[in-house]
C-alpha cells in the first residue's frame, strides 16, 4: 500500500543545528496520527518541510505516491494538503463568515459557497458568531475558526500544529471530538500536540520526535508505557507553552 504522506531521510539544518535529522515517517490514508515530542524536537519544522515552506537539506517527501520534494507550497495545497499552523492566522478585522468565504472562494462559488460556509460554521459551533469580528472571538473559538478554514477546501491531508494550545480542558475535549468526527468522514489528519489527555482522546497512531529524529512510534498505550519516552519529557522539565 502506498502511504498518503511519506517522508524519507528528511533533514533540515539551520547552521549547525539539525532541526530535523534523517527523519522517515509515513502517514497512511485514513489515519489519525499524532506527533509529539519535547519543545524544539522539530515538529513544526517537519510540518514546514511537508508543506514546502522550507526546502529540506536532504531527503524526500512523497504525497499520494508522487515525489513533491521540490514542489512549491501552493502546488502542494492544490494537491490536497491543508494546515493550521501553531501561530493563529485569522483575519481579525473581518467577520467570522468572511474569513471562511476567503478560505473557500477558490473552491466554491455562489449558493454552494454559502452552503459550505454554513456547514462549516455549524461544524465548529460558530453559527451564532458568524457576523462577529474574528478578532473578538474567544481564544478557543479563533482556533476553531482556523480549523474550519483549513478543512473547508476538503483536504486529503489535514495538518494541525497544536490546535488546542491555550484552550480550557472543555474546549480541548470539544476540539478532540471535532477532529474525531472529521477522521470518521475519511479525512487523514496529522496533529502535533503536547496535551497528553488530548492525544489519548484522539490518537490511533503516535510518533515521538526528539532532537529532530523519530524516537518512538506505536499505539498511544505503547507510547505512554514507554519509559524512554517518559524520560525525554521529564528530562526537559515542564512544557513552557507558547
Ligand atoms: N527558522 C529557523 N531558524 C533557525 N532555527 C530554527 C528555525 N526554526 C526552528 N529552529 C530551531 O529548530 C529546532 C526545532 O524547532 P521546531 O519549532 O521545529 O520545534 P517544535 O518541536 O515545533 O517545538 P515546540 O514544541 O516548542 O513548538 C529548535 O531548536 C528551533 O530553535
Ligand atoms: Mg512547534
Amino acid at each position: 500500500m502506498t502511504a498518503l504522506l511519506e517522508a524519507t531521510n528528511l533533514s533540515k539544518r539551520f547552521g549547525g543545528l539539525k532541526a530535523v535529522d534523517d527523519l522517515s515517517l509515513a502517514v497512511q490514508e485514513g489515519e489519525l496520527h499524532c506527533l509529539i515530542g519535547p519543545n524544539g524536537a522539530g515538529k513544526s519544522t517537519f510540518f514546514r518541510l511537508i508543506l514546502g515552506r522550507y526546502p529540506p537539506t536532504a531527503g524526500t517527501v512523497r504525497f499520494c505516491g508522487e515525489d513533491i520534494t521540490h514542489l512549491q507550497a501552493a502546488a502542494r495545497v492544490r494537491r490536497g494538503m491543508s494546515v493550521k499552523m501553531q501561530v493563529p492566522g485569522v483575519f481579525a478585522e473581518l467577520p467570522v463568515r468572511q474569513n471562511l468565504v476567503i478560505a473557500l472562494q477558490h473552491k466554491f462559488s455562489g449558493p454552494e459557497l454559502a452552503r459550505e460556509v454554513d456547514r462549516l460554521l455549524a461544524l465548529v459551533d460558530l453559527s451564532a458568531e458568524a457576523t462577529k469580528q474574528a478578532g473578538q472571538l474567544a481564544h478557543g473559538q479563533k482556533q476553531w475558526l482556523e480549523i474550519a478554514m483549513a478543512i473547508g477546501v476538503r483536504p486529503r491531508l489535514l495538518l494541525l500544529d497544536e490546535p488546542t494550545a491555550g484552550m480550557s480542558p472543555e474546549e480541548t475535549y470539544k476540539t478532540g471530538e471535532m477532529i474525531l468526527e472529521l477522521n470518521r468522514k475519511a479525512m487523514t489528519v496529522l496533529v502535533v500536540e503536547h496535551d497528553m489527555a488530548f492525544v489519548r482522546q484522539i490518537a490511533r497512531q503516535v510518533s515521538v520526535l526528539h532532537l529532530g529524529r523519530l524516537f518512538a512510534q506505536g499505539s498511544i498505550e505503547e507510547i505512554t508505557d514507554n519509559e524512554a519516552v517518559q524520560e525525554i519529557y521529564l528530562g526537559k522539565g515542564h512544557h513552557h507553552g507558547h
